[in-house]
């Protein structure tokens, strides 16, 4: 006789399954909330996380990747959501922290349709989660979610929003570069101060020109030579390559294009004095702040260095845009960031930790 399979308790062990891939994930962090989105007819596949609520609601940009398994977009969803929360906090902001990750090829599976079912998935959320820009996504994109949904931020500022949100991001990691060269050199200006910029995007090309116009000899690499060549011309500086930029001879390294980049391979190569960059989750895991800490190296915290992005966003959403507003607020990213310094010193702790345990307090988790 063959033995069929209970479909009950199949479904049940299924659910179990689930239920403990999700929470009892490594990274799951208490979050409030995820929502799995599904379209058959456009194809989404999306996961929004909801991370934190306390202070707002949960605001975060949404990414676009071709994740190999649905498990590590799962994780990414999980980190990037957690950061957003501790970064909103840590830069003032009446927002919670939350991420979508719409998984695809952003240069081949992109559809009108796709975003527009994007939209409903958000819209369904009720304003619990705001969305923006991220890594794979253009300010056209968040126009094609916006026929969907209200919930949306970063977007054209011809009808009068905050439009791409990359300078503002590469004003604070600049403004933060500044501080930790203080910290460190001793100095207030940036002339001849040697700065590798990893990853010549929205960001990275905005901040080494930035870097370039301060004095500073600047150092490009991208996967992209053109973008390399063109970031590093307008800084009068030179291109370096992708296999080298990390362990170039410099005074700061600033990641602005991939996460991980500290990491038990990487760390013990570094030839630099700072680490202050865009690029979010730079440290593959946390421990790796204690080894860049033991090697003399001082590290800006990523959620913190990079906040300029949202917190222009920020000003969208509470329907009064303003420039120079936001310029001012992105200006408090140096204070808060000598704070952490201060508190690392003194407590014999390293600048992520103090940054960590700050948020922690702020969204009423500790
Ligand atoms: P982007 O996609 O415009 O630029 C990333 C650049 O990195 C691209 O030019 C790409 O070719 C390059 N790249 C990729 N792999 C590389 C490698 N192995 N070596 C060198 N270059 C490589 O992204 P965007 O907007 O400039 O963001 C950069 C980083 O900053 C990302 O990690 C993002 O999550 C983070 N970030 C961005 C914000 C924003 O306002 N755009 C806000 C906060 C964080």
């Amino acid at each position: 006789m063959v033995r069929r399979a209970n479909p009950a308790i199949q479904a049940l062990k299924e659910e179990t399954y689930i239920m403990s891939a999700v929470f009892d994930h490594g990274e799951f962090d208490h979050h409030e909330q995820i929502v799995f989105a599904n379209d058959h007819q456009t194809g989404l596949k999306a996961i929004i996380g909801v991370h934190n609520s306390f202070l707002g609601p949960a605001a975060g940009g949404v990414r676009m990747a071709p994740y190999a398994r649905m498990e590590d977009a799962l994780t990414d969803v999980l980190r990037l959501s957690r950061g957003m929360s501790y970064k909103n906090a840590l830069a003032g902001l009446p927002l919670g922290g939350g991420k979508t990750v719409l998984i695809g090829n952003p240069r081949t599976d992109k559809t009108p349709a796709l975003m527009a079912a994007l939209g409903r998935a958000i819209e369904r959320l009720n304003g619990r989660y705001l969305a923006a820009e991220d890594v794979g996504m253009t300010l056209a994109d968040m126009e094609q979610i916006a026929t969907e949904t209200s919930h949306v931020f970063g977007r054209d500022p011809k009808a009068g929003f905050g439009g791409e949100p990359s300078p503002m991001t590469a004003l604070g990691v600049a403004l933060s570069i500044r501080t930790c060269v203080r910290r460190v050199l001793g100095r207030d200006d940036l002339k001849g101060v040697r700065i590798g910029v990893q990853g010549a995007g929205a960001v990275g090309a905005d901040l080494a020109r930035q870097l370039g116009e301060a004095g500073a000899e600047v150092l490009v690499a991208d996967v992209d030579p053109a973008r390399a060549q063109a970031a590093a011309s307008a800084a009068g500086g030179q291109v370096v390559g992708v296999g080298d930029i990390l362990f170039a001879d410099v005074d700061v390294l600033a990641p602005c294009a991939l996460g991980a980049v500290l990491n038990d391979e990487t760390i013990p190569a570094l030839r630099t004095k700072i680490v202050c960059g865009a690029a979010n989750n730079q440290l593959a895991e946390p421990r790796h702040g204690l080894a860049l800490a033991q090697r003399g190296i001082l590290y800006g915290p990523d959620y913190v260095v990079n906040a300029g992005g949202i917190i222009n966003v920020a000003y969208e959403v509470s329907g009064t845009y303003d420039a120079a507003k936001v310029v001012e607020h992105v200006q408090r990213i140096p204070r808060t960031l000598e704070q952490i310094f201060e508190e690392a010193a003194d407590e014999g702790l390293t600048p992520d930790v103090i940054a960590d345990r700050m948020a922690q307090r702020l969204i009423g988790r500790s």
